[in-house]
């Protein structure tokens, strides 16, 4: 959550302006930038999206340091919007992540007479600083105070600054940040490596609990640490990442464009990867016990992996990452842990990652973005190669998930790499052609014009199609605003049918396996309270309402069954005239607890 850009070279706003549209999808609430300008510092703040912004001319400045809000404490005003600057003018400060201790160092700072403009706990970090600087009757704001005050702070946070005195200054600790840099020796701080601007060559990631610091009178960069106070020398890698330029195209958002791209970015997963996928069957078979983690819809990813590795026989249990408090004293060394992460940079699941390793678990991980602190810290790595996920929801990367368990499963229960490979092959070609036929896709459009007249929508599956029905549902309440449940077809009459009555409508996902009986079964329970059953299955039957024919295909049935329910959940909200691609209240990195 939050983003954070600084640049130092020529044209220094107008980079940190680029910068901080390709981090918006960290945050979208209120951006702002702080520029230098002969010992002088201006702040421009707005609230609403940068990509709303037309026509905004900066002044050529060298130094300048930018920032897009995730709110967390204080509403979404321009006084609240970071950068923050310090009341005698000589610093502006940003922040990503959460002050715990904020209430006990703000009542502090209040009995001390500070008095605070805005309602964050940003601005406590900036009246921490003014008063150390005061302490110390320094004028300017150094490293070293810069460092001592960070100290004082709990919680996961990154902070930057940039001082009248033509200092850039950031310390990490937990929320990512990385530093690039050219041969004309032009700096940028980021909150990740894919928005760097594309002059920038070369790159490091700052660690938590590492200072970064650039003079810019004396070009001086140094890294330390911030306890020990001792210089860290880090080698500049080359940057080979860049943000792959995406445009909307025919399909007017990034989300319905990410829809139709899961037919293509299949194989991608998979295709060279042989080698890891071994280590990593190699690495379940000798685990004396396998835990799955993540957040959100990755949770639901992670879920469908470990139900898949118990029906192989394996012992595995699925973590959703904030509430991993009653497994803590199941890890240990035998202990293997599969995450997915899209972002690698969601706190909740990087903190239990963190007490994992700790215990000695090892951690085999699959994300989509390259040089996240989640890959860092595993044993063993995957790259999920969908392409950047510009859309806030989760949709091809979820996907990318799902097929990356499905193969450790058909790894760990007999079927050879180069058979899986030529399968997926199979699925990517009848996935294109169920694309392209319109019929079928002018049917989903038409039922979501249809459905959204409705406030509540349930979603049952069942077996392989469990965690698909959570996922739609999810879906459904982050982009079109729907009040949507998705539960086991089996919990039907277990109490959740009492909310059924004439014309609810009921999203049914059904698979040709031996739960169809039993879905068939819920499926009449509905229709005999005179709710409206959409069935996404391979064939009709006349207990459907409406049906929304699948794929058709031999494998792959969770895959196949959540596009057209991604695809519903678009053409509602944009039905409804949303931003599907940022929905209200949602980042897509969640790097705060
Ligand atoms: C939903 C969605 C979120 C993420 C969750 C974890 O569409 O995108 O639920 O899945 O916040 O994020 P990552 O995958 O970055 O760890």
């Amino acid at each position: 959550m939050c983003g954070i850009y600084a640049s130092y070279s020529k044209n220094a706003a107008k980079k940190v302006l680029l910068g901080l549209k390709r981090i918006e999808y960290r945050g979208y609430d209120s951006w702002g930038i702080a520029s230098l300008k002969s010992g002088n510092i201006s702040v421009r703040k707005q609230i609403g999206k940068l990509s709303n912004l037309k026509d905004i001319v900066f002044e050529q400045v060298d130094l300048s340091l930018g920032h897009t809000r995730w709110a967390t404490h204080g509403g979404v005003t321009k006084i609240n919007a970071h950068p923050h600057l310090a009341k005698n003018k000589s610093f502006a400060l940003v922040q990503n992540g959460v002050v715990e201790n904020y209430q006990d160092l703000k009542e502090k700072l209040i009995s001390a007479g500070y008095e605070f403009v805005s309602e964050t706990d940003t601005e406590i970090i900036v009246g921490l600083l003014e008063q150390e600087m005061e302490k110390k009757a320094e004028k300017t704001l150094n490293p070293e105070i810069f460092a001592k005050v960070f100290q004082n702070l709990s919680g996961r946070n990154t902070i930057a600054v940039i001082t009248n005195d033509g200092r850039l200054m950031a310390i990490r600790h937990g929320s990512p940040l990385l530093v690039g840099k050219n041969s004309r020796r032009d700096y940028c701080f980021s909150s990740d490596i894919l928005s760097m601007s594309d002059d920038m060559e070369e790159y490091i990631i700052v660690d938590s609990g590492e200072m970064v610091s650039f003079n810019c009178a004396t070009k001086e960069f140094v890294v330390t640490n911030i306890e020990t106070k001792m210089v860290i020398v880090k080698k500049f890698a080359p940057i080979d990442h860049r943000a792959e330029v995406s445009e909307k195209n025919e399909f007017g958002s990034y989300m319905l464009k990410e829809i139709h791209e899961q037919a293509t970015v299949l194989p991608r997963v998979v295709s060279g990867l042989e080698k890891n996928f071994l280590l990593a069957t190699k690495m379940l078979k000798d685990a004396d016990q396998i835990f799955t983690l993540a957040c959100g819809s990755a949770s639901f990813a992670t879920g469908n992996t470990a139900y898949l590795l118990r029906k192989a026989g394996y012992k595995a249990s699925a973590i959703e990452a904030y509430e991993a408090d009653s497994y803590l004293n199941l890890f240990n060394k035998y202990s293997v842990c599969i995450v997915y992460s899209q972002s690698g940079e969601t706190a909740d699941t990087n903190e239990i990652v963190e007490l994992m390793k700790k215990k000695g678990a090892k951690i085999i991980s699959v994300v989509n973005m390259p040089g996240s602190t989640l890959t860092q810290m595993s044993d063993l790595s995957f790259m999920l190669r969908v392409g950047p996920e510009l859309a806030v929801a989760s949709t091809k990367a979820f996907f990318g998930q799902v097929l990356w368990g499905t193969t450790i499963y058909d790894i760990l229960t007999g079927l050879k790499f180069n058979d899986i490979e030529i399968k997926i092959n199979e699925f990517e070609h009848k996935l294109k052609e169920w694309f392209s036929n319109n019929e079928i896709q002018k049917k989903i459009e038409n039922l979501a014009k249809d459905l959204t007249k409705h406030e509540h929508l349930f979603v049952l599956g069942r077996g392989d199609l469990y965690y698909a029905s959570l996922e739609s549902a999810l879906k459904l309440k982050e982009i079109s605003y729907i009040h949507a449940e998705g539960f086991s077809g089996g919990e039907l009459k277990h109490g959740v049918i009492a909310l059924i009555t004439k014309n609810t409508p009921v999203l049914c996902l059904v698979a040709e396996d031996k739960n169809k009986a039993n879905m068939l079964n819920a499926i009449s329970e509905v229709r005999a309270r005179g709710g409206r059953t959409i069935v996404i299955a391979k064939q009709d039957n006349d207990l459907y309402s409406d049906w929304i024919q699948l794929p058709d295909t031999r494998d792959y049935i969770f895959l196949s069954s959540i596009i057209p329910s991604q695809l519903m959940t678009c053409y509602m909200a944009m039905v409804k005239g949303y931003d599907v691609d940022k929905p209200r209240n949602l980042a897509k990195s969640v790097t705060v607890k």
